[in-house]
């Protein structure tokens, strides 16, 4: 059995500038789907996956994440007198344990890699989750949780994995793939970025990882990669050659990409359409302002 997985790093230290002008002024991370902030899924798939150390790669800019997390007296007061119970109980959800959270300066954005690397000091010689808040992932289980339970039997390097469009891949990370033994998939090579026709699968990484400490060593030596920036995929990479120990985990479940517009949209649909007090009338909505539009095509 591999040694358990307690911590996870967040890095939230991107400029978020696909989503200019609001970023000008609000982390991506606060953006809400719903009434939840895209940070707090985050936080709830890490919790249920057994993490109990969060570590947060931040920026200038992003302190309204921090104060996300305190606790609201006031707030508290107001609710308890009005007796609204079940919003007190949802403000609660948000309070974390003292300690538990530890900020991170990245003091520019250089890439995922260096943001990781960040954080080497806290992590020290275990086991660690990497979790990107904007791959927000719907499913049976949360996300996390079914990588650390097939991390347990397999140890090493874990990254989760989806298929994308073909003329998607340069958009992404991408496996290249020995043998497969159910969800779990051995990988041969990765590639940060591949042009379409050197893409070696179309099986993308997206924002789920557990890797191993020697994956921040690789990291201190890194130089930019694709892009001009420290990448992770190479760091990752690195350690199919030493030590082969390199997996893909195909996970159950729907990721959106709310770092696109595009993705957040459907996102903010998708779980708007799943909450009982909003269904209905969200639904009525969309097939109303969709039929006369697709009659029309
Ligand atoms: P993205 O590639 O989505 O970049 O980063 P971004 O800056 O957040 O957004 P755009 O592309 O400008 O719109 C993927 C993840 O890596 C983090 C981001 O915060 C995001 O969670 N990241 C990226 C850092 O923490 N530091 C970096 O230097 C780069």
């Amino acid at each position: 059995m591999a040694r358990r997985v307690t911590k996870a790093i967040f890095p939230v230290a991107g400029l978020g500038t696909r989503f200019l002008p609001a970023t000008k002024a609000m982390p991506k991370e606060m953006m809400t789907l719903v009434d939840r902030p895209l940070i707090q899924y985050a936080i709830d798939e890490a919790r249920a996956a057994g993490i109990t150390d969060f570590i947060f790669v931040t920026a200038k800019g992003k302190s309204a994440l921090e104060d996300y997390f305190d606790t609201s007296a006031e707030l508290e007061r107001t609710l308890t007198e009005a007796g609204k119970t079940d919003l007190l109980e949802t403000l609660k959800s948000t309070y974390m344990p003292s300690g538990a959270i530890a900020y991170i300066r990245q003091h520019r954005a250089m890439g995922l890699g260096h943001a990781v690397w960040c954080a080497r000091r806290l992590i020290g010689d275990e086991p660690f989750a990497v979790i990107l808040p904007d791959d927000v992932i719907d499913g049976p289980k949360p996300c996390l949780q079914q990588m650390v339970e097939a991390h347990a039997e397999t140890g090493g390097n874990m990254v989760a994995a989806m298929e994308v469009p073909r003329d998607k891949v340069s958009a992404y990370g991408i496996l290249d793939l020995g043998s497969a033994n159910g969800s779990l998939l051995r990988v041969r090579g990765m590639v940060e970025k591949p042009a379409t026709e050197e893409a070696p699968s179309n099986l993308a990484v997206i924002g789920r990882y557990i890797l191993s400490p020697q994956v921040l060593t690789n990291l201190s030596r890194a130089e930019a990669g694709a892009g001009g920036e420290i990448q992770l995929t190479d760091a990752i990479a690195e350690e199919i050659s030493n030590s082969g120990n390199v997996y893909g985990f195909r996970f159950e479940g729907h990721r959106f990409d709310c770092g696109s517009k595009a993705g957040f949209l459907q996102a903010t649909i998708a779980f708007g359409l799943s909450r009982p007090d909003l269904r209905e009338e969200l639904a009525e909505y969309i097939t109303d302002i969709a039929t006369p539009r697709i009659a029309a095509q």
